[in-house]
């Protein structure tokens, strides 16, 4: 019988760190349950001292959701910990995720401090943490740049003090997938105490070697990994879920087994994608766009003759079943609340009868819609609360013209309009929108990118502006990419008043 593998998802905690991805709370509560259904046994749900906003999202997952464990994020530190368990005080099953920086680089430079200062302020938390919570992780931070033999000393203080799972973070995604394996064996050879303790790697994927080396850790003796949604996550990343599960799945030589639903997988992914307004790159292993389309022609004509010819997995595994994902003008309205919760979102009575009126306008103008429109369309009345709606734009431009736009703008109920000239139809539409909404912004990023292909395919635009000395992060999606602009723009906009 195989060894279980703990899927500990932090796409909430370490994913929703990465600029542009912020949820709200019922967008998280959206995600929890998802991670719950894909079958996550732990779901680290915030870091509840770093905002009022982090508080409650732990408090209402925590609320909202029955059988993972709710994780909350902490430093070594009392305040945070008693935070920390004012938040979990809902949940069925908590736990505390405390620790420290352990390499000489974190000790030196961000605790001015030493090591067995660094020992003595790793147990006093987890300690601490134990009043309140039976179950305790540690993270020893930058243990991927902490010299083995320290390690193990901290670790085995830990779980002295009670720790019931040390995480070994690869923080800055610096180890070979070799050393990493290495590492976790020295734990496992060298540690006393080691088997009251379950191993967790923690792996970033500033080199492309987060999964690699989660891998090489698990074959050598760790028993849970931290992974994110799509690998989202500070910088390049973290490890990404989908990837461990199917390589688990795949190879049976590794002698574990996982509680993950994979057909949960694809839904999982575009929802994500689409709430934190992250594209999945085309070629992303498992749930990018062309992960299961053979292009060239020797390899269709393999795939037809023998799927496995070129499949190492079969993307209904993964949840994608072609048949179902496209819906057309002539779908009813059965067919979208269907394919809504096929994608995780359950939505009934005056909510489905507005996205489907929207999807009708867009299936008007697309003749085809996919996953990621309909999820853009039942995001889309996200909008609805804003302080802020463009009411209309007309824009004309061409070659030997100077392009216009007029403006038509909603601010809190009362109408404005405007018109400017600009180098190209963007600039002309925002030099308009700021003629009505006279403040100093300047934006600082501009991206627009296709949903999926076709001339008649959904622009989505994310922008970031800066206003106050902040950065604020938009997002917009119209079949019109100048539309899409604009939306982005007033979409950071409504963002300045929070
Ligand atoms: O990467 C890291 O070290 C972390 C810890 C806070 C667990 O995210
Ligand atoms: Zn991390």
């Amino acid at each position: 019988m195989d060894d279980r593998l703990y899927i500990f998802d932090t796409t909430l905690r370490d994913g929703e760190q990465v600029p542009g991805c912020q949820l709200n709370t019922v967008e998280k509560i959206q995600v929890a349950k998802q991670l719950e259904l894909l079958g996550v046994d732990v779901i680290e749900a915030g870091f509840p001292i770093s905002s009022p906003g982090d508080f409650n999202s732990v408090i209402e997952i925590s609320k909202a959701v029955t059988w993972p464990t709710i994780c909350a994020l902490t430093r070594a530190v009392q305040k945070d910990i008693d935070v920390a368990v004012e938040a979990l005080q809902y949940a069925r099953h908590k736990r505390i995720h405390t620790g420290i920086g352990t390499s000489d680089m974190h000790i030196k430079y961000k605790f001015n401090s030493n090591r067995e200062e660094i020992i003595e302020r790793g147990v006093a938390a987890v300690k601490y943490a134990k009043r309140f919570v039976e179950d305790v992780e540690f993270y020893a931070e930058d243990a991927g740049r902490t010299d083995n033999e320290y390690l193990a000393r901290v670790v085995e203080a830990v779980i002295k003090a009670g720790a019931t799972v040390v995480n070994i973070p690869d923080t800055t995604g610096y180890c070979l997938p070799e050393e990493y394996g290495a590492k976790i064996r020295y734990l496992v050879e060298h540690v006393d105490g080691i088997d009251r303790a379950i191993i967790s790697t923690h792996c970033h994927n500033d080199l492309g070697m987060a999964t690699a080396n989660t891998i090489s850790g698990i074959l050598n003796g760790a028993r849970q990994a931290e992974v994110t949604i799509n690998g989202i996550g500070e910088r390049a990343g973290n490890t990404s879920l989908e990837e461990i599960a199917m390589i688990i799945k795949c190879h049976k030589s590794i002698p574990v087994q996982t509680n993950i639903n994979t057909t949960k997988i694809y839904p999982t992914s575009r929802m994500v994608s689409s709430l934190m307004n992250m594209p999945v790159q085309p070629n992303k292993a498992v749930v990018g766009r062309n992960a299961f389309a053979h292009s060239s022609g020797i390899h269709q004509d393999g795939v037809l003759k023998n799927v496995q010819t070129y499949e190492i997995m079969d993307p209904k595994d993964v949840g994608i079943d072609d048949n179902s994902i496209v819906l057309t003008a002539r779908s009813g309205r059965a067919a979208l609340r269907h394919r809504l919760s096929v994608l995780g979102i359950d939505m009934d009575g005056e909510r489905l009868d507005k996205v489907y009126e929207a999807f009708l306008r867009l299936a008007d103008q697309k003749k085809e819609i996919g996953d990621d429109d309909i999820l853009m369309l039942a995001g889309a009345d996200r909008t609805a609360g804003h302080h802020i709606k463009l009411k209309y734009l007309q824009v004309t431009s061409g070659v030997g013209v100077r392009p216009v736009a007029s403006i038509g703008l909603d601010v809190a109920g009362e109408q404005f309009e405007a018109a400017a000239s600009g180098n190209g139809p963007v600039d002309a539409a925002i030099k308009a929108l700021k003629c009505i909404i006279r403040r100093q912004m300047t934006l600082k990023e501009f991206t627009i990118q296709a949903i999926s292909k076709g001339s008649d395919d959904v622009g989505k635009v994310h922008m970031q502006v800066e206003y106050d000395g902040q950065l604020y992060y938009g997002f917009g999606a119209n079949t019109d990419i100048i539309a899409a602009s604009v939306e982005a723009y007033i979409d950071c906009i409504n963002k300045f008043r929070k």
